[in-house]
């Protein structure tokens, strides 16, 4: 396989993150009402603030993935992972990851996978992660049928919220 590189994204991905960020909500089925014009905009104050990183990983200068992290004290909180849909199980997601593990040193690595992405789970799995915590939700009348923005989103709009369990009660979206 063609090694792989990883690059921090810059402003002119913001675009191109926000259409696989789409895909990446489609893929795990999140109930997010994000428009893809609110995707760019989180990406692009992801991307210049010092909260989160975003990284690109390429493939002879092709971009097929993509990663979000924050370090925290206790270790590294992932919280997008994605693997673009034309390149999925030939072992790009595990090198993928494997590079950006390098990049962590031996700090400890934390996720959120919503429970319904088997896939999602499959591959943590695969990749040595165990079960930590889990994260109940309650769907109220109400709440749009549960399609309201949940806590994931709320930075659509900037506010970063608290940290749960898990160093951050937010599953991927
Ligand atoms: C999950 C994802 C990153 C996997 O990427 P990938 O490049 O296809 O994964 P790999 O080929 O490196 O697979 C590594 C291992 O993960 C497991 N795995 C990956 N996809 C799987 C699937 N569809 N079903 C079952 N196991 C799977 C397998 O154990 C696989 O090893 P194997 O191919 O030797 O059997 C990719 O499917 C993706 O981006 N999905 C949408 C976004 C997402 O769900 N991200 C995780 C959010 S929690």
């Amino acid at each position: 396989m063609t090694a792989l590189a990883v690059r921090l994204a810059t402003a002119a991905d913001a675009p191109l993150l926000a259409a696989m960020n789409r895909h990446l909500i489609e893929d795990q089925r999140h109930h997010s009402t994000a428009t893809t014009a609110d995707l760019e905009a989180r990406m692009r104050r992801w991307i210049a603030g010092d909260q989160y990183a975003v990284a690109l990983v390429e493939r002879d200068g092709l971009s097929v993935a993509y990663a979000v992290w924050r370090d925290d004290e206790d270790g590294i909180y992932v919280r997008q992972f994605f693997l673009s849909r034309d390149h999925r199980r030939e072992g790009l997601g595990r090198a993928g990851f494997a590079v950006l593990l390098d990049s962590w040193d031996d700090k400890p690595i934390k996720l959120d996978a919503l429970v319904h992405n088997e896939r999602g789970l499959a591959f943590w799995r695969a990749l040595g992660f165990r079960d930590y915590s889990l994260i109940l939700s309650l769907d109220r009348p109400g709440s749009d049928d549960g399609r309201q923005l949940d806590r994931r989103d709320r930075d659509l709009s900037g506010t970063e919220d608290g940290d749960g369990a898990t160093g951050d009660a937010r599953a991927m979206a």
